[in-house]
């Protein structure tokens, strides 16, 4: 083996270690996949046989069983929320091994990967929230402090959505991945970029808390009105991070006075907030399979004959064409309703063309 090729093994191999330690940061998320059974939760080795934890998270998990079956919901949701939201993308959120999360792509500091890390910070600190408004935990509860008259003529009571205790779990959860080895300043761009993200995908919530209202009074009057915050449903927080991925902001990193920070590539567009979103990688067409960026191409994808937008034919099948064939489907039909009470229904089958990238 002659030098160069010695040096570009070394540097093969440097690569694979800095991107695998790069992809962790997400890893704890199959922790969502995990089976384990509420019943084993309150054993300590609970913990243990979560897949994807770092150290750190074991401790947290540890301290805190009784919240740990919320952030496994969390990390579902997210998931969940993630692939709804780009259901009719190139990037469809999929995963092809259960291990390696949404492949390659989260290893690089991309748009899509800057969505992950917020959806799934978001998505435990709802999780975690929603718990303690239920009563299911014995750490938290209701916001009590929103309370008393309002200016608006009503009157703050009820259960208010605890966000900070959920928020405040996050924060220590999700982010503990990137507090290792904080020393180093290797791969310190990236630990900016998604800590950033996290915080990004938290801020999302709290943004966008409700105030939720019930009337009391002579039937319904509504003489008396008490209200309470609320969160929005996560299928809303979903859609704000995803506008927030269709703006965000490429950075890089540049050392001030020894501290790394993350400033805009383009230093004509406007600084990102605390709300915005940052990627440090651009993206890959996703159009053909490369297992170096994590695309699994569009071959055999839907796509719509109609549509201009990226689910149409033309942007999703990146000019290749498609192949249109005709299935059938069965509805349900001509239903009627037998007093009392059932419903039966006929089944009906349909043709529809369905048409799939080449
Ligand atoms: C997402 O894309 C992959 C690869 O192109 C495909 O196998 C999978 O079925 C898609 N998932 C959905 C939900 O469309
Ligand atoms: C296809 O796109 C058109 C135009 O955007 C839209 O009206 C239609 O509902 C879409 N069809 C499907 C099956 O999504």
């Amino acid at each position: 083996m002659n030098r160069l090729d010695l040096l570009s093994l070394l540097l093969g191999v440097y690569v694979l270690l800095y991107l695998t330690s790069v992809a962790d940061s997400i890893k704890w998320l199959s922790l969502a996949m995990s089976s384990g059974a509420t019943a084993t939760i309150s054993s300590a080795n609970y913990c243990d046989s979560l897949v994807g934890l770092v150290k750190r998270q074991r401790r947290i998990c540890k301290k805190n069983l009784e919240v740990m079956e919320s952030v496994k919901l969390g990390a579902h949701e997210a998931i969940q929320e993630c692939q709804y939201q780009f259901k009719n993308r190139r990037w469809n959120c999929s995963m092809v091994d259960p291990k390696s999360l949404f492949g390659n792509v989260l290893k690089l500091g991309t748009r899509e990967a800057s969505f992950v890390h917020a959806i799934s910070a978001a998505g435990v600190a709802h999780a975690v929230t929603r718990a303690c408004s239920s009563g299911k935990l014995t750490k938290c509860g209701c916001d009590r402090t929103v309370k008393g008259p309002s200016k608006d003529g009503f009157e703050w009571s009820g259960c208010s959505d605890n966000i900070a205790y959920g928020i405040a779990f996050s924060k220590t959860f999700v982010d503990a991945r990137e507090k290792k080895s904080k020393k180093s300043g290797k791969n310190a761009g990236r630990r900016l970029m998604n800590l950033h993200n996290n915080e990004a995908g938290r801020l999302a919530i709290e943004q966008n808390m409700k105030v939720e209202c019930k009337c009391h009074g002579v039937s319904g009057s509504c003489e008396l009105r008490t209200c309470w915050r609320a969160m929005a449903p996560f299928r809303e927080v979903g859609a704000i991070i995803k506008e927030k991925f269709d703006g965000a902001t490429e950075v890089k990193s540049v050392m001030t006075k020894n501290h790394p920070r993350l400033v805009p590539t383009n230093p004509q567009f406007k600084p990102h907030t605390k709300y915005d979103l940052v990627y440090l990688v651009a993206s890959p067409d996703f159009c053909e399979p490369d297992p170096k960026t994590g695309s699994f191409g569009t071959k055999g994808r839907v796509c719509n004959k109609t549509s201009k937008a990226i689910d149409g034919c033309e942007l999703m099948c990146c000019g290749r064409g498609y192949e249109t064939r005709k299935r059938k489907v069965v509805d349900r039909c001509f239903c009627k309703f037998h007093w009392c009470c059932y419903v039966t229904c006929q089944e009906c089958e349909r043709e529809i063309e369905e048409h799939t990238c080449k």
